[in-house]
């Protein structure tokens, strides 16, 4: 019997068990200090602060998971994994992690309201906030140059200035790609959420706060995160809706 005959249930148990894994690494400091080069038990657990044994355990662990390689005591990431976890890489793995450390919280939720049908409120997704953050190195890096840029007349048009709304935009990182790029327009973002960003605060009335990503940039974008209250929006909206907008200052 060879691997590829194992019940999908073994394959899928261990990648469980490797991203929790990978997760204990990211909340204890090993994965940052073995990204930062390779070394021994010794050498990681002196950069991470932590304890030897374990941290030798972690290490032959992510090396069985495929993520590290071995070689007479010396530890060292994959390529792959060196990649996966780089700036660079368009999905952000941290975020994932983040996200499926905090989701357990509604499982229990989810059991009842697969039971009930009723759904689950959304003051219980909180707990998915870490997720947010996924997409943000794909817009960072894709959103302007290739799909704005594959429309044609669209990147003129933002450039000359142009109200744009964008629905569903979690943390907002579309939004203040484009009110980088595009510092004539105008981008608010409706969401059923409130805010799901560190940099993004919520209030019931007009809060201003810098988004970090704009301190790179040689143009500040400022964030206007407001209640939308009027009473022409729907009552969905009027609860629960939030808005940001990117402008220049
Ligand atoms: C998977 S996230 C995607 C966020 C963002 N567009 C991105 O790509 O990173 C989905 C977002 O949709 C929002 N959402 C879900 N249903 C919505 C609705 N009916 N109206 C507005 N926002 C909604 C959620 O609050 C969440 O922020």
């Amino acid at each position: 019997m060879s691997d590829d005959d194992l019940p999908p249930f073994f394959a899928h148990l261990g990648g469980t068990f490797a991203v929790i894994l990978l997760q204990v690494g990211r909340q204890t400091g090993l994965l940052d200090a073995v990204l930062a080069g390779g070394g021994t038990a010794t050498d990681i657990a002196g950069r991470a602060g932590s304890d030897l044994r374990n941290t030798d355990e972690w290490l032959r662990g992510m090396t069985v998971a495929g993520y590290l390689t071995h070689d007479d005591g010396v530890f060292a990431p994959t390529q792959m994994t060196a990649t996966t976890f780089s700036p660079a890489f368009p999905v952000s793995a941290n975020s994932v992690l983040d996200g499926l450390w905090a989701a357990p919280q509604v499982y229990d939720d989810v059991v009842a309201a697969v039971r009930s049908g009723g759904g689950i409120p959304s003051e219980r997704l909180v707990a998915y906030a870490p997720f947010a953050g996924v997409n943000t190195p794909t817009y960072e890096q894709a959103l302007v140059g290739d799909w704005i840029a594959a429309v044609p007349g669209l990147t003129e048009r933002l450039a000359a200035g142009a109200r744009v709304a964008e629905i569903a935009p979690g943390n907002g990182a579309a939004a203040a790609v484009l009110g980088r790029a595009f510092p004539a327009s105008t981008v608010v973002g409706y969401d059923l959420a409130t805010s799901r960003s560190g940099t993004a605060t919520r209030g019931p009335c007009l809060t201003r706060v810098r988004s970090t990503s704009s301190t790179a940039s040689t143009r500040s974008t400022t964030w206007a995160i407001r209640w939308l209250s009027w009473p022409a929006y729907d009552d969905c909206w009027r609860r629960m809706a939030w808005c940001c907008s990117a402008r220049p200052t």
